[in-house]
This record gives C-alpha cells, structure tokens and sequence, in this order.
C-alpha cells in the first residue's frame, strides 16, 4: 500500500510517501523555524498562513521525488490532532479534499502516535511489549505499549513538556530558537558538574515530570548571579555553556532515570526514544546506556526523522489502514486529541485532584 502522509501541525510543512510502512519513497519538509526566530517561538497566525502557501508545493515535490503521481496512491493519512488549530486545519482540509477527489481513504492520525512510529524506519522490527518516551516541544510521556497500536500513559509532564524547557531557558539566556540545538551545543563545551539543578520531586509520588521548576530554577540563578543574556553576534561566555550543561544533564536524568525506574517495573521487551528532543546526542548516549544496563534494545528515529515530518505519519496511518480503519469526510482537527486507549486513568487521578497542564 502507498500512502500519502501529510504533516501540518506545528510549524513544519511536510508530505511523505510510504511504502508497506516502512518504506519512506520520500520525505519532504519545509520547515519555519526562520520565520519564527525573531519572535522566539512560534506564532500561529504566521504558521497557518506558511502552510497555505507551502501544502501544495510540498505533496507536489514530495510525489515527484517518490517518483509516483496522485492515481498511484493508495491511501491518505494526515495529522488530526493534537497541534495549533490553524496549522492542523490546512493539512486535514487539503487531505480531505485531495481523498475526495481521488476517491481514496483517508485516516486522522494523533501526532504523538507518529512519533512513536517514526522508529519503524531505520529499526529492526518492534518487539511488544515497548516503552515509549516521547519528547518534543509539546509532550513529554512515557507509554506502555503492550501491543502495537495500544497506548497506556505511564508517565507524564505536570507543566511543560521538555524541547520546551529547553526553548524557554536558550531564550532566557538569549541564544537563538528553537533552544534545543543550541542548547546542547553549548553544553558540550560546558562543565555538567560546576552548576547543579536539582531534578523535580513529584510530591504524590507518582513517575511524572516536572520542568518548570527547573526554569525557574535556571532563572534564579541567571538573577542571583547577576548573568548576562548572549548578545547579538557575541560568544557565549563559559558560565553561560556551564548553565547550558547543568541544565541539560538535569533534563536527561529527569527523562532516563523516569524511563529506567519504569522499564524495571513494566518489564518492556523494547524501549523507544522519539520526538524533537530525542535529537540531542546525550540523551541518546544516557538512553542507551541505560538499556546497556536493563539489557534492553532501544530504538531512535534516524535524525531527519526526530523532528516533525510527514513519513511518520504515513507509517503510523498505514497501520491503522491494514487492520481497516477509515476516517470519514467529517473528521476534523482536534487540538485536544490524546493518545491512551488503554487503562485510562484521568478520571481516578482528577479525583485525586492530580493537574496537568498539557
Ligand atoms: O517534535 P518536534 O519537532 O515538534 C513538536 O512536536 O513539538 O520538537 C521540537 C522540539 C523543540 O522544543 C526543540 O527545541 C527540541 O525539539 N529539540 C531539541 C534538540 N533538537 C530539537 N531539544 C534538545 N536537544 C536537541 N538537539
Ligand atoms: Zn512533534
């Protein structure tokens, strides 16, 4: 089966054509990072108008380097949800009306869910049962995924989500968006030792994450020690990349230590790393290191597809598609769309009066 992928929900354009669900024929993203930089995050009425321009353009040259043209597709499948409205909205449109007029099903698909499958690329094949820990700039949680397809929440942030924290602290610190990269350039070149932040207690004892304090906690030492925000074209000083490194090496023993705890408790047969910040090369190493010690094979998104892209898209809609499930022409964005259909706890924890943010 080839399926057509259509990705519009944050601020990247992408279109990818997919083979079986493990074949990427192509894989094209525009992305608006440069667009967004001035203002230090992204804004959504400037996305959803660059999606306007770029969706056609994007499916176009995505066909064309696939080597394929409309009436060799099979299916569509595209980002319902969850995401900014203006953004999701043009993708599922121009996916409904593109369905429509080639007469092909179409499937919705939860973003988060793509992540998890944007490892079936590049990766032997996944053995269930799997933890998840999927980190980017909007989530941060850890799954159990008993079976392929079935979602269990394990983990996740009270406040922000990780590739957030680190957004908000480069620019507290005044390096460029997104944070991430930069972030963790700099911490290389910084001693993860010198400044110590402390990794968030849940005061209810629950696997959850935390980041907000940590924010704070980088702010405070920021005001306390009377530091400086990078310039424009100024070198970080050395105390700037020791924030950077502390900062860091607090976020990824949060995520690993959180999934190692887990694993040890669940018994998964796979662990997965996916999302934007599964881009930084020290969780990786951290990552990995802990499933040397569980005994574990840990599987990443190859680079290009840590971060929003459309073939992940295709992958995880190609799934749902074999075991024949279709969305209808009234099927429509849906910002709040969350991924657990298993042993859904929210009712039991609102109960208890846990909050979430996200
Ligand atoms: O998955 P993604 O492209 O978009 C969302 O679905 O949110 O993730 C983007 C996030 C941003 O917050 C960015 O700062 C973070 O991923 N990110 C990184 C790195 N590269 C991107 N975070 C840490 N280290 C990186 N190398
Ligand atoms: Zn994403």
């Amino acid at each position: 089966m080839l399926v057509l992928g259509i990705e519009s929900s944050c601020d990247e354009t992408a279109a990818a054509v997919v083979r079986g669900g493990r074949e990427i024929l192509s894989s094209v993203i525009s992305s608006q990072i440069e667009m967004h930089k001035p203002f230090g995050g992204v804004v959504p009425e400037l996305a959803s108008r660059e999606h306007l321009e770029k969706i056609e353009p994007v499916v176009s040259e995505a066909l064309e380097r696939a080597n394929v043209s409309l009436k060799d597709i099979d299916a569509i499948a595209v980002t319902q949800g969850p995401g900014l409205i203006g953004s999701l909205l043009v993708g599922v449109c121009y996916a409904k009306a593109l369905a429509y007029g080639l007469d092909v099903p179409i499937i919705g698909v939860n973003h988060i869910e793509g992540h998890v499958f944007s490892v079936a690329f590049d990766n032997p094949p996944i053995e269930y049962p799997a933890l998840a820990l999927i980190v980017s700039g909007g989530h941060t949680n850890l799954f159990f995924v008993p079976e392929a397809g079935q979602y269990k929440v394990v983990s996740r942030t009270r406040d922000d989500a990780a590739g957030e924290a680190f957004d908000k602290v480069a620019k507290m610190l005044g390096l460029d968006y997104p944070g991430g990269p930069v972030v963790e350039k700099l911490a290389r070149e910084g001693a993860a030792g010198k400044i110590k932040f402390p990794v968030a207690k849940i005061s209810d004892g629950r696997a959850d994450f935390s980041f907000s304090g940590l924010k704070t906690g980088v702010a405070r030492y920021v005001r306390e020690n009377n530091i400086q925000p990078v310039g424009e074209n100024e070198a970080p000083s050395q105390e700037i990349k020791d924030i950077c490194a502390g900062f860091q090496t607090t976020v990824i023993k949060s995520l690993v230590g959180t999934m190692e705890k887990l694993a040890l408790e669940l018994k998964p047969k796979t662990l997965i790393v996916a999302g934007g910040v599964a881009c930084n090369r020290a969780l990786r190493e951290a990552a990995q290191n802990a499933a040397g010690k569980l005994n574990l094979p840990v599987y990443f998104p190859s680079k290009h597809l840590s971060t929003d892209n459309a073939a992940m898209i295709a992958a995880a809609g190609n799934f749902h598609l074999e075991r024949g499930k279709r969305s209808d022409l009234r099927m429509t964005a849906d910002v709040t769309m969350r991924l657990q259909n298993l042993d859904n706890e929210d009712a039991e924890l609102k109960r208890k009066k846990v909050r979430y943010r996200l």
